[in-house]
């Protein structure tokens, strides 16, 4: 049932023009299909096999004689002619009952599609991969108002829509909705003067919450014109919202579906943190336009080829609208929360995988945010200029291809002239690279020793070098920059670089802008950390020493009993004070590293982690910071008050960032007071739900939890917040215990995805509660999963990997995670997505 790269081949034929009608009906919904297939001159073979699961076949009929196809495995096979025909066929599927959320299904009344990666093969017979791309026309039949599918539409009638999509597209990129819906819409106008209707459509109690995501489309639509030189190519861009949806989005041409958590923002149900998600994934879904749609991906091994991209712009776009420091704070954090956990476990792939058994397990924080960081790397190791030359031949070579990361690569070769033979290991090589760092300085000059190295990882136990490129800049000791940053290439297993002419010993500013994603291995003291977090020009290299102190402070705690370390706690004091510091980034500072990084730090020195003693000191440490800068941040919290109307533009949610962090922290030396003065006061959800996550963390908020149900029972987005907050802020003996009272709640709709995850995932992410040593955690975990996966297998093996971190911990936590483990891989039936992943967690 594995999937190898190496297996590829050329579909057998082609598809010129597909005809779909839809009879909508909710549990026999009829599909009727017309393709014209083509032989492929540049396929060895002629074996016509079409893609099909869960259909009913009614009926078939080749070039319009009727035929008995042969019913096998995942599809159907037929005796085909070696030219051109017209296959003909009518399926029958059930919307209603598709749990899975793939395909066709119904969410609330409403049908829609999803159908990356092989949904489409849900909805009727056909090539469902990537490489067949073909014109779609589609007819939909119903009484409900609204009928939606790709490209335009080209005719309304009662109880009917007619859609024609002219851009070849792969079926993934198929969509379908109908519904009582709204449309909050607009216009754009393209820089070559075409005029765009837009519109986002949803239920019409919603229609109050879409004017940000529109306002983020339009930016996005302007930015990729003017920095990538991209233009919209149909009349017509829709968005619609959807309450049951397995992932954030999906870029289906011309109709992107989102999760309605991922549109609808309005100022008293969206944190300003949702807002800044909005405004990402609806840049990051136009983007798709150019980077996936009209250039897209051969096989889905080659995922980050429109992933790792267009998240890589995503990232740029987001920086270029609020802050680029900021921005970079937060993917790196991300990066190591979630990608160097996953490139340092069982579950560890290449951004490029060799094989899979279930595509949908391949849709990770490797393929997307690693996959982003190689982009990155290259466009900084080829320079601007030779990054937009690279894109342009890359467009302009693949338009209406469907290519791979050799393709991508060859483009950036031909247009810089640089070899990127040893480069393209990023794209094969799994794991996290480790740089260590000597330094020597005599005579004037300066010199840096690095060397890198991998830790195997499942599969792939000899690593070699690849090119990492590391930025450095040097500081005098009086703080001045004597060398700014320039960009060291590290290619070889070790190398050194020399810096001359140095009156003294300078203070090194290593991996600026997180320049690469690799773990900087570099001893530095604790007066130069403070030294850099005080003086260094770059502002992620500051937040770094800043975080540099906090986990050598944390882990000295955690492993040898220490006491807060109050040097690191006055130079947090002093940085947070500098009022020349955004507030965004100050914020920040201020927030330490997440227990799961700590547990991975501890593992690497040899130790197993208990995660109840890491939850106990960094517990610590925040009370002592608030205890030793209580003056400060108070002073913070009084001096960053945002006033007027409510704005969610950077400037604004940057002061609430510094305000709430400063809040949450003095809630624990101070009690609850300013905490409820804020709740009362507030008239956002993001200073509403940080007083009210502040107070929960002391025990408190009991009330305000209570207030909170009857003001926002009607709002399931918000109820998500107020089930996950729970779960967040419970003490870790008592974790298991919430997430499952929280579980016999009547709002709790286990079949709502980000119902669901509000629950377990805030009990996956509350790293002491989860591992709490009885094993509670770990249970009701499982038996929600094992509950959740006859239904949807996608939601159901993403969320098995909470278990992934296991043998990192000691025996008694071990014995009890496998033994989940088992019970779930042992279970009858179990999904291929969630025994693909079981069984990558226990392997070896
Ligand atoms: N292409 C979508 C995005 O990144 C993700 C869709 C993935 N869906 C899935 N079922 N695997 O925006
Ligand atoms: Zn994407």
């Amino acid at each position: 049932r594995t999937v190898f790269l190496r297996d590829y081949t050329p579909p057998a034929y082609l598809v010129e023009e597909v005809r779909l009608t839809f009879r909508l009906a909710p549990h026999a919904t009829r599909v009727l299909s017309e393709i014209q297939f083509r032989p492929n001159p540049d396929a060895a073979d002629r074996d016509f096999f079409l893609h099909g699961e869960q259909l009913k076949l009614i009926s078939a009929h080749v070039d319009g004689a009727p035929v008995t196809p042969e019913l096998v495995e995942g599809g159907l096979r037929l005796d085909a002619p070696d030219a051109a025909f017209t296959f003909e066929a009518e399926v029958e599927i059930d919307p209603e009952n598709n749990t899975a959320l793939e395909g066709l299904y119904r969410s609330n009344g409403m049908y829609c599609t999803q159908c990356e990666a092989e949904g489409f093969r849900k909805i009727t017979f056909y090539p469902d991969r990537p490489d067949v791309m073909a014109p779609f026309h589609v007819r939909i039949e119903s009484d409900l108002p609204v009928l939606l599918s790709n490209g335009n539409e080209v005719a309304r009638g009662e109880g009917f829509a007619e859609w024609y999509d002219p851009w070849p597209k792969p079926s993934y990129l198929f969509a379908l909705v109908a519904g009582d819906l709204v449309a909050h819409a607009d216009s754009f106008t393209t820089q070559s003067g075409r005029e765009v209707a837009l519109n986002v459509w949803v239920r019409e109690a919603d229609i109050d919450k879409c004017a940000f995501a529109m306002e983020a489309l339009k930016k996005s639509m302007k930015w990729d014109e003017e920095v990538y030189g991209r233009e919209y190519d149909l009349d017509l861009f829709n968005i619609v919202a959807v309450d049951d949806f397995n992932m954030g989005a999906m870029e289906n041409k011309g109709l992107n579906i989102f999760n309605s958590s991922a549109v609808l923002a309005s100022p008293e149900t969206a944190t300003d943190a949702d807002f800044e998600r909005i405004e990402a994934i609806i840049a990051h879904e136009y983007f798709h336009n150019w980077t996936g749609n009209r250039v897209t991906c051969r096989d889905w091994f080659q995922l980050c080829l429109k992933e790792g991209l267009t998240v890589f712009r995503d990232q740029q776009f987001t920086g270029d609208m609020r802050s680029h420091p900021v921005k970079r704070i937060d993917d790196a954090m991300l990066l190591r929360s979630a990608q160097f956990r996953e490139d340092n476990g069982p579950l560890a792939h290449p951004v490029r995988p060799e094989s899979f058994v279930e595509i949908n397990n391949f849709y990770t924080v490797t393929v997307y945010e690693k996959g982003a960081e190689i982009v990155g790397m290259l466009k900084r190791l080829v320079g601007d200029e030779g990054y937009r030359k690279a894109l342009d031949l890359y467009f302009e070579r693949h338009d209406g291809q469907a290519v791979t990361i050799e393709d991508w690569l060859k483009a950036f070769e031909d247009a810089t002239g640089r070899d990127l033979s040893q480069f393209a290991r990023w794209y094969h090589q799994a794991g996290t690279p480790r740089v260590h760092v000597a330094e020597d300085y005599a005579d004037g000059t300066y010199t840096l020793t690095l060397r890198q190295e991998t830790p195997p990882t499942p599969g792939q136990d000899d690593k070699a070098p690849v090119v990492i490129p590391v930025a450095v800049g040097l500081l005098n000791p009086n703080g001045d920059e004597v060398v700014a940053t320039r960009v060291l290439e590290l290619s070889e297993a070790e190398q050194s670089f020399a810096f001359e002419g140095l009156s003294t010993r300078p203070v090194a500013s290593i991996l600026r802008g997180f320049s690469a994603p690799v773990i900087l291995r570099h001893e530095q003291s604790h007066e130069t950390r403070a030294f850099l977090l005080a003086h260094d020009t770059d502002p992620f290299n500051k937040w770094e020493a800043g975080r540099d102190l906090a986990r050598t402070g944390l882990l000295a705690m955690i492993l040898d009993g220490a006491g807060p370390d109050a040097g690191y706690v006055d130079a947090l004091g002093q940085a947070v004070s500098d009022e020349a510091l955004d507030p965004a980034f100050r914020a920040r500072l201020l927030a330490l590293p997440g227990e799961d990084e700590l547990a991975q730090a501890i593992f690497e020195t040899g130790t197993a982690p208990d995660p109840t003693a890491i939850h106990a000191a960094r517990e610590a440490l925040r009370r002592a910071i608030a205890e030793r800068l209580g003056d400060t941040l108070s002073r913070l919290y009084e001096t960053h008050q945002v006033t007027g109307p409510y704005s969610p533009e950077a400037k604004d949610a940057g002061r609430r960032a510094l305000t709430n962090a400063a809040l949450s922290l003095l809630t624990l030396t101070q009690g609850g007071d300013r905490a409820r003065a804020q709740y009362r006061a507030a008239d956002n959800m993001t200073q509403q739900i940080a007083a009210l996550g502040a107070l929960l963390v002391i025990g408190e908020g009991e009330a305000e939890l209570k207030a909170f149900e009857e003001q926002w029972h009607h709002e399931r987005l918000v109820m998500n917040k107020w089930f996950g907050l729970q779960v967040a802020a419970a003490r870790p003996e008592e974790t298991a215990a919430t997430a499952e009272a929280l579980s016999r709640h009547p709002a709790f709709d286990w079949k709502n995805p980000n119902r669901f995850r509000a629950v377990f995932g805030a009990l996956a992410g509350n790293a002491a509660g989860f591992h709490d040593p009885s094993g509670a955690g770990y249970r009701l975990l499982a038996d929600w999963l094992l509950k959740l996966d006859p239904l949807n297998p996608q939601t159901t093996a993403r969320m098995t990997q909470a278990f992934s971190t296991w043998k990192r911990y000691d025996e008694d936590r071990k014995r009890l995670i496998r033994a989940e483990l088992e019970r779930i891989a042992g279970a009858q039936g179990l999904s291929r997505d969630t025994s693909e992943m079981v069984g990558r967690m226990l392997a070896d």
